[in-house]
């Protein structure tokens, strides 16, 4: 396929994210750099919608680099905690102390978990979306999303992926997204969902 760029910037210092975008986007000749390689400084996630948080971290990313910048921000929403923890998925349990001996994903998760102890309803659902600035200044930034239903589980299983991972269900396979390969997870998940639609939208805009 024809694509406008040979790098990328991406928006973020989360490893598992950059893990899955690169993995989509690197066989198509696409090098995915993380931000870090420049010290980009943490861009503020004020907003109460994806969209709006991902937009200022493509800009973020893009003003101190001046190269084309991808930012992906998501999340996991269940119904019954009234689409909880949402936008402030990554820091759902608050700020990890220093002296912590769990990891923000551990508290997060353990967070989900107590919240949930009683509800029987556990349909839930990750959300991404994806904006891609071609410059800092571009007026018409490609935006593309994805969502990926599952459940939650009571207890913990499997060890790869990151974040809420280990206790979400994909349905179709039977099970937690932290058991599946990552050839698997970017073909399902709500994260490659939008890059295939980013893609596409890319596709056309490079004709
Ligand atoms: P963001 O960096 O502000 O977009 O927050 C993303 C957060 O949502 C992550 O830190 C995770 O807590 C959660 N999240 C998003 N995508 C996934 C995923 O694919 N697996 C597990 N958790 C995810």
């Amino acid at each position: 396929m024809a694509t406008p760029f040979s790098r990328l910037v991406i928006a973020s210092g989360n490893h598992g994210k950059i893990r899955e975008i690169a993995h989509v986007l690197s066989p198509l000749g696409i090098e995915v750099l993380p931000q870090s390689q420049w010290q980009v400084p943490e861009c503020p996630e004020p907003y109460g919608t994806f969209i709006e948080n991902a937009l200022a971290k493509a800009r973020h990313a893009s003003q101190h680099t001046g190269l084309p910048a991808l930012a992906d921000d998501s999340g996991l929403c269940v119904p019954a905690l009234n689409g909880a923890p949402g936008v402030i998925s990554a820091r759902y349990a608050g700020p990890t102390p220093a002296n912590s001996l769990l990891t923000q994903d551990e508290r997060n998760n353990d967070k989900l978990l107590s919240d949930m102890a009683r509800i029987s309803d556990r349909r839930a659902y990750f959300y991404s979306v994806l904006v891609l600035l071609r410059h800092p200044q571009d007026p018409q930034p490609l935006i593309a999303d994805g969502l990926w239903q599952g459940e939650i589980l009571r207890e913990f299983r499997g060890s790869d992926g990151f974040g809420y991972d280990p206790l979400f269900l994909d349905q179709q396979s039977g099970k937690t997204v932290a058991e599946l390969p990552l050839e698997i997870k970017s073909q399902r998940s709500h994260r490659g969902q939008a890059l295939a639609r980013l893609l596409q939208q890319l596709d056309r805009t490079a004709n």
